[in-house]
């Protein structure tokens, strides 16, 4: 029910004004204060027209308020406030959940059109970082909030998987490495080749250049360098594979690079063409000062092509194949530049869809302050993040609820849901430090804490044998508590909450407004016999219900599972 929309209808049928209900909802305040009323309408707008100061117009407009929606106004300084009919407005809420069911907050902003995601795009040989789980997370959580409101999203884990560091990686595999090794410990002894390799090319630059060779080898289609290519990246997917496994992650595609490596050379021909390359010493660019930024570099003196090549094959081939109404890459902050000249080179191209083209960038996540790199070989390893996480979080369901039936599920549920929730409540431009025991909290802004008081409603159900299928077409919800209306204006905010979190791709507004929605029940419950036989019953229980419905569907959004039990 929009709240502000009903109010905004009444202002409007109160009183002479040229405003109409959408610009008169647009001015419409929600009270930070309980004794202000639900929702307050400031006066100013009319000073002029009136020629009055708006404290008066306040005082005057107020008693000419009357909707069946209002209980009664108050002016108070240039505010008239609006206290809402309990009654009637609970009524009409929990009716709606129950008839929305998991489909309250649903919207029909989109209409079936697809949204290609590039998300995770972890690269290969090496291990999957943090910053790739924040990838994969918010990636995931956009793709489902687009969903929500009627788009098609298309997962694709655009796979680091070529590049020059694969030739560094080959020379780093036959000058120090071993096949049986390799089969052992894929990831963890294919990162030792490379960060040798980078210790050692510090000393001996002409590494550098063996490298570079075996790249350009691996692109011309030899075999030796393209068998040990696919054993490595083949090594690598296994382990993505268990990692995107645990987080419940799949994907549309999963091509990467390397599967636009053929699909280069026409998109370099088609630059050629409109006259947009240039030889920059030896090197092949496409000026961009025109867009104020640094020359795209295309190929490298060698030929070799670049990681902005293949992006743009890689554009090309999305739009060709996809259809996409809105492109969108999930990828650190760190890459604004790069996407920014990726934009700038399809508009020079002439494609009018460049502007769908965005980029959804991310902070990083530091330990004690400090940046995680790979290839200084100080890398946190998300899978032991991930099991230290289940780990904690048995051991706080040992400790305050240890007779719990199926103790190791809901661990993996908590202690996973934990590490999503704490990457997907911040902005996701912030950076943050990441310090698992905080994370794994059952109290504090944390996910436990959601499904904590998730799980609580679902106990009440189940103490109550609570059916919602039992609940007639018709019933009153009679529900006379104030902290029981705070709860259930919170629900009914849900589905702006969703707008809003796909208008800024962003998943924080969904996290944050389950922790909100979580605290407003937690008073709720603190304050309320919420079992008590008495002809209130059958309401407090729908409230409940209500509520586990959108937190359930909040943290599916976001990737979390909920558990009814903890
Ligand atoms: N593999 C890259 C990295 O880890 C991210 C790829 C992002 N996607 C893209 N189409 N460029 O830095």
């Amino acid at each position: 029910m929009d709240l502000k929309q009903q109010v905004a209808q009444v202002i409007h049928s109160s009183i002479e004004t040229s405003l109409s209900i959408e610009e008169i909802q647009n001015l419409l305040e929600i009270p930070k204060h309980d004794g202000h009323g639900d929702i307050a309408f400031p006066t100013f707008v009319f000073a002029k027209e009136l020629r009055k100061a708006p404290q008066a117009i306040a005082q005057d407009l107020a008693p000419q308020m009357q909707g069946e929606i209002v209980d009664h106004v108050e002016a108070v300084g240039p505010y008239i406030n609006f206290f809402l009919n309990q009654t009637l407005i609970t009524q009409a809420i929990l009716e709606e959940i129950y008839q929305a069911g998991e489909h309250f907050g649903e919207l029909a902003i989109g209409h079936g059109e697809n949204i290609t995601i590039d998300m995770s795009s972890p690269n290969i040989a090496k291990p999957m970082s943090m910053g790739h789980l924040r990838s994969t997370v918010i990636g995931n959580a956009i793709a489902n909030i687009a969903t929500k409101v009627g788009f098609n999203p298309i997962r694709i884990n655009h796979l680091g998987d070529w590049g020059t560091q694969f030739g560094k990686l080959i020379v780093g595999y036959k000058k120090w490495g071993s096949e049986e090794a390799v089969r052992a410990n894929p990831i963890s002894e294919l990162l030792k080749y490379y960060v040798k390799f980078h210790e050692e090319a510090e000393k001996d630059p002409s590494l550098e250049d063996e490298g570079r060779l075996w790249f350009k080898k691996l692109e011309d289609g030899d075999q030796e360098a393209y068998e040990l290519w696919d054993w490595f990246k083949n090594e690598s997917l296994k382990e993505f594979q268990r990692i995107y496994d645990m987080l419940g992650v799949k994907f549309d595609s999963y091509n990467g690079e390397a599967f636009y490596s053929d699909k280069m050379p026409a998109v370099i021909d088609e630059l050629e063409a409109q006259g947009l390359l240039k030889i920059d010493q030896g090197a092949t660019i496409v000026d961009l000062e025109a867009y104020n930024l640094n020359p795209a570099l295309i190929k490298k003196s060698d030929g070799a092509s670049l990681y902005i090549t293949r992006d743009l094959a890689t554009a090309i081939y999305r739009k060709e194949t996809y259809d996409f109404s809105q492109s969108l890459y999930v990828v650190g902050n760190e890459q604004s530049n790069h996407f920014k000249q990726l934009k700038a080179v399809l508009e020079l191209m002439g494609y009018d869809w460049a502007k769908d083209i965005n980029h959804i960038p991310f902070g990083l996540i530091t330990q004690d302050g400090k940046k995680l790199s790979t290839r200084k070989g100080n890398v946190v390893l998300l899978e032991e993040v991930l099991n230290d996480a289940i780990d904690l979080a048995l051991k706080q369901i040992n400790e305050k609820n240890p007779d719990l039936a199926n103790k190791e599920q809901v661990a993996h549920q908590v202690g996973v849901g934990a590490v999503i929730f704490h990457d997907l409540k911040n902005d996701r431009l912030n950076n943050f430090d990441f310090n698992l025991e905080e994370v794994v909290q059952f109290e504090g802004e944390t996910g436990p804490y959601v499904q904590y008081a998730n799980a609580r409603a679902h106990s009440i159900l189940r103490k109550a044998n609570f059916d919602p299928a039992a609940i007639a077409e018709g019933s009153q919800f009679n529900l006379e508590s104030e902290e029981a209306f705070q709860v259930l204006k919170e629900l009914n905010r849900y589905p702006e909450i969703v707008a809003s979190a796909y208008e800024k791709y962003e998943p924080s507004v969904i996290a944050k407004y389950l922790l909100s929605l979580s605290q407003q029940f937690n008073k709720y419950y603190a304050h309320t016999r919420i079992l008590t036989e008495d002809e209130q019953l059958t309401a407090r229980l729908a409230l409940v219900y209500a509520m586990t419905k959108v937190i359930e569907s909040g943290l599916a959004i976001l990737g979390v599972e909920a558990p009814t039990e903890m």
